[in-house]
């Protein structure tokens, strides 16, 4: 079977900050409609899967995850860490990537954090990069990597839109 692409999706702010304190720092609804939409979208008979960090796993309150619809994959290197049900632990991106390439499995994400996002952007195999630009700088330990130089291309830009006392758009790139 061919390997199995996939894209990053990511909220950082304007100094590239992603979280704080294992969660993040603002509140953005639309975001989180935004991204349910993207990486729930499948056809028929298909689901796509989320790639996620363990202290991203951690950082999901209980009632919300496993993020429905979706295929939750956890990775860590602690080979006995409990999950629930159905939720796939793997011990590196790339058995990640091994365990999502199945028939039934229409698109990846890599949804973070911080560590895996940064060994996810330089993977030949990440097409993709969707952006939500938040137009101001809050406290965060977290960053989200430059792109690399000519890797990669923007193919959409939404106008800037207001939350509360920031802006905010979505942003998407594509391999070059
Ligand atoms: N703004 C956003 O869009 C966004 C999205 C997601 C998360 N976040 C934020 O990002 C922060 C978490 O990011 P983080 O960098 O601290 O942690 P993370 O990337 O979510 O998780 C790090 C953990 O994942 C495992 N891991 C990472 N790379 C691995 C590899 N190559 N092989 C095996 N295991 C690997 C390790 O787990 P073990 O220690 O168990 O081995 C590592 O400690 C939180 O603040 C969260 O809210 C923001």
């Amino acid at each position: 079977m061919a390997k199995l692409e996939f894209s990053i999706v990511v909220a950082t702010d304007a100094a590239m900050g992603i979280g704080k304190d294992g969660t993040m720092p603002w509140h953005l609804p639309a975001d989180l409609a935004y991204f349910k939409r993207i990486t729930s979208t499948a056809p028929p008979g298909k689901m796509n899967v989320v790639i996620m960090g363990r202290k991203t796993w951690e950082s999901i309150p209980d009632r919300f995850r496993p993020l429905p619809g979706r295929i939750n994959i956890v990775v860590s290197r602690q080979t006995d860490y409990e999950l629930p049900n159905g939720v796939l632990l793997a011990g590196s991106l790339d058995l990640a990537l091994d365990l999502a390439n199945k028939d039934d499995v229409e698109n990846a994400f890599v949804i973070g954090g911080g560590q895996l996002y940064k060994e996810a952007l330089s993977h030949c195999d990440c097409t993709g990069v969707y952006i939500t630009k938040i137009a101001k700088t809050f406290a965060c330990d977290t960053v989200f990597p430059s792109l690399p130089d000519g890797k990669f291309e923007g193919v959409y830009a939404s106008n800037y839109m207001v939350n509360d006392d920031f802006s905010y758009c979505f942003k998407q790139f594509k391999l070059s």
